[in-house]
């Protein structure tokens, strides 16, 4: 069985590194990662394939950054020489950035079978380019591997076969039950001199917050006044840019509980998560990590598609509002236990074998 697997950003290498270990030492099982260079920078590509022990790509289109169309388009064209070349039985897309589209669009119009890998998540908000891609992706997929209960509703909702549903759970679970021993090998509270649960850590990156200057100046001025505990920053490189055009990097800089640094490794990051006392996100990746970690996740959107996590109570959505931010943060940090209640939640993603079972159910149609 020929498996081509398509990553671009950062989440799909984490997304795809338990799947590939799964089938290590398979003689009939071969991955062929092709890499579209949607990310490129070391430290939001090559350090992941260090750390999560992942093969070099076969491929690396080198695509870069640009508008959705272009990026898109690019992509499709290089992944459609790549399948030509490759000629595998199956293309594997997981998450739903850009480049899981570009590689289920290529796949499909070559007629070979398409298996998503996070299929059925929705945030029904289709100004975010995700959901769209998550879609269009699921709707020309042969195989839909849902990492929840709600993923299979959703699916099923939209008249999806319900033969080609697989409820396989998550294989970003996979990955951080794998690393979290080394996790914790990370010396990273040490390094910025931060003590267990008396942190925050902020991410955030979605267009809807970062390239609206107004959004965006919120967000960093609810940062700026919650002066309570330390706020660790690892910016992606877009918010850097971002920061800096909207003329607001000198007064984070100039917070000093606002502790602005370069993105961090997995290892780094979730020891970083699994310490800390609040997690800042607009990510979905992070929202689950934060879950799966104990740690309460105030998510900077409107919407998540990860509804589970807000249901339980592990998860607020408050979204870019800066007075809203600030109450619900001050909210949570005077609610004592939310650790304790928050690790006795069920965790939702499966068992931690999503991978197994993805590789067990691609065998059926190969
Ligand atoms: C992409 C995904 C998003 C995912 C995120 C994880 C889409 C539509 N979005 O967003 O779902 O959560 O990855 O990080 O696919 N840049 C660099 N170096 C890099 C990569 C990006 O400097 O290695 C800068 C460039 O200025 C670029 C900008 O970041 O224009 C945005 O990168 P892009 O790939 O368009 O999307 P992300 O915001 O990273």
């Amino acid at each position: 069985m020929k498996i081509a697997l398509v990553i671009g950003a950062r989440p799909q290498i984490i997304k795809s590194a338990p799947i590939v270990h799964e089938a290590s030492g398979d003689v009939e099982v071969e991955f062929q990662l092709v890499h579209t260079g949607q990310h490129y920078d070391f430290e939001m590509s090559r350090i992941f394939f260090g750390e999560l022990e992942l093969p070099d790509p076969v491929i690396n289109l080198g695509v870069g950054s640009g508008s959705h169309a272009w990026q898109t388009g690019k992509m499709m064209i290089g992944l459609e020489g790549a399948i030509e070349k490759l000629r595998p039985d199956v293309v594997l897309v997981p998450g739903d950035t850009n480049s899981t589209l570009a590689g289920a669009l290529a796949a499909v119009k070559l007629q070979v079978p398409v298996a998503h890998v996070e299929a059925g998540a929705r945030s029904y908000d289709l100004r975010m380019p995700e959901e769209v891609n998550r879609r269009l992706t699921d709707h020309c997929s042969r195989m839909l591997f849902a990492a929840t209960e709600n993923c299979v509703k959703n699916l099923l909702k939209e008249g999806t076969i319900e033969d080609q549903i697989h409820l396989s759970g998550d294989t970003m679970y996979d990955a951080l039950l794998r690393h979290k021993a080394g996790a914790l090998r990370s010396r990273i509270l040490e390094e910025l001199g931060l003590a267990v649960g008396e942190y925050a850590v902020l991410t955030v990156h979605r267009p809807e917050n970062v390239d609206d200057p107004e959004a965006l100046k919120a967000i960093m001025e609810a940062m700026i006044e919650l002066k309570e505990l330390p706020i660790v920053f690892p910016a992606h490189p877009r918010t850097m840019e971002r920061l800096k055009a909207a003329g607001l990097l000198r007064r984070v800089k100039e917070a000093e509980h606002v502790r602005l640094v370069d993105p961090l490794g997995y290892h780094e990051m979730l020891r970083l998560v699994k310490d800390s006392r609040i997690v800042f996100t607009d990510s979905g990746g992070l929202q689950k990590e934060a879950f799966w970690l104990s740690t309460m996740c105030i998510t900077l959107r409107e919407r998540t598609e990860w509804v589970e996590t807000v249901e339980l109570g592990a998860n607020m959505l408050v979204g870019n509002n800066k007075n809203m931010i600030v109450r619900k943060v001050r909210e949570c940090l005077a609610t004592e236990g939310s650790e304790t209640r928050l690790a006795g939640l069920p965790k939702l993603f499966g068992e931690g074998d999503a991978s197994s079972k993805i590789i067990e159910a691609l065998r059926k149609i190969c």
